[in-house]
């Protein structure tokens, strides 16, 4: 069953039926001064710790989190967008810029990419003068990985390969990990995927890590995905949902070890190279919290943003954390 769902939202052929894949946004109603859901597939959370969390550069304040759960799926809880414009724009700056550079893993072949492209290949594309080079390193698609490395072929994390975890997206995954009540996740491995419109990951369930009850968060940006959620069989019918820029998606409890995809990439926001107003950033933010200000502050500046939004104009991005150690080990 969900072989088959993926394959129809990923038809090339014809525009597959989108009325089943499930809009959060469309789901819920605004009451006097509460949201509600109208169906029973959405349901809203609330987070009891708000007043004791501190945000960072870039996300909202938690208060005004937009957090629900899926009731068919346990475990499956998104927060939508609690991120601001600027904050957007700096992970995707991260996620293009910095992640997929040495000591980091790229999936680019060494018989088909020269080392220069391998060890930097944000860099290149911006360099090449040659359409059909731009190509071959934009058109597919791409990851990255940090921290402790996944191995796609033996599936296996090894202690010896592993890359520094940046200290900002662990600011960032500690915040929503803190707010949902796992204030001991310890973001271990990152996989940061690179979707073109077009690109499709295939269902699978992650299943690598030695841990496999802590929750896995991943992060959106860019253009909309479908995204698939099933059980733990692949006889299960998979629920589609979007995932829109700046979502936030946690797998957690009975949903951390079911069959998930990607089937399709869809287009649904224009390039915005507008300049930003410079956001209203609580200095305690920026001290307690590790950013590259720099690059915060740059991503307003249109100049600046100009490549990073040509590229997002016709991607998706997802970053995605795991937790790999289990409590008490410090190794694998
Ligand atoms: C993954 O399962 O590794 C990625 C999921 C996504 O792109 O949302």
């Amino acid at each position: 069953m969900f072989k088959l769902v993926f394959k129809q939202y990923k038809c090339k052929s014809t525009s597959p039926d989108l009325t089943e894949v499930v809009k959060i946004d469309d789901c819920v109603v605004k009451g006097n001064d509460q949201e509600k859901s109208d169906n029973n597939i959405v349901q809203r959370l609330s987070i009891s710790n708000v007043e004791s969390l501190q945000t960072m550069p870039g996300v909202k304040s938690p208060k005004d989190w937009r957090t629900y759960t899926l009731t068919n799926h346990p475990g499956i809880i998104v927060i939508r967008n609690p991120f601001s414009e600027r904050g957007r724009r700096y992970w995707s700056a991260r996620c293009l810029r910095d992640f997929p550079r040495t000591p980091n893993i790229v999936n680019l072949n060494e018989r088909l990419f020269d080392e220069s492209v391998r060890s930097d290949w944000w860099k290149q594309l911006n360099l090449c003068s040659d359409g059909v080079e731009f190509q071959r390193i934009k058109s597919a698609m791409r990851w990255t990985t940090f921290g402790y490395h996944h191995n796609w072929d033996t599936k296996i994390y090894d202690e010896e390969m592993q890359s520094p975890f940046p200290e900002d997206l662990s600011s960032l995954c500690g915040l929503f990990a803190q707010a949902l009540g796992y204030a001991d996740f310890k973001p271990e491995a990152a996989i940061v995927n690179y979707y073109p419109v077009g690109s499709t990951l295939s269902g699978h369930t992650d299943h690598s890590e030695p841990n496999k009850s802590a929750p896995l968060f991943s992060f959106s940006f860019g253009q909309t995905a479908i995204f698939l959620i099933g059980g733990r069989s692949l006889e299960e019918k998979p629920t589609a949902i979007y995932l829109q820029s700046g979502d936030v998606m946690i797998m957690s409890g009975e949903s951390r070890l079911c069959y998930h995809a990607v089937p399709r990439i869809i287009k649904t926001q224009a390039s915005a190279t507008l300049s930003l107003i410079i956001e209203d950033v609580d200095n305690a933010d920026i001290k307690t919290r590790t950013i590259d200000k720099d690059l915060f502050h740059d991503v307003g500046n249109p100049q600046f943003w100009e490549p990073f939004s040509r590229y997002m104009d016709d991607s998706r991005i997802n970053i995605n954390i795991r937790q790999v150690l289990n409590p008490g080990d410090v190794k694998l």
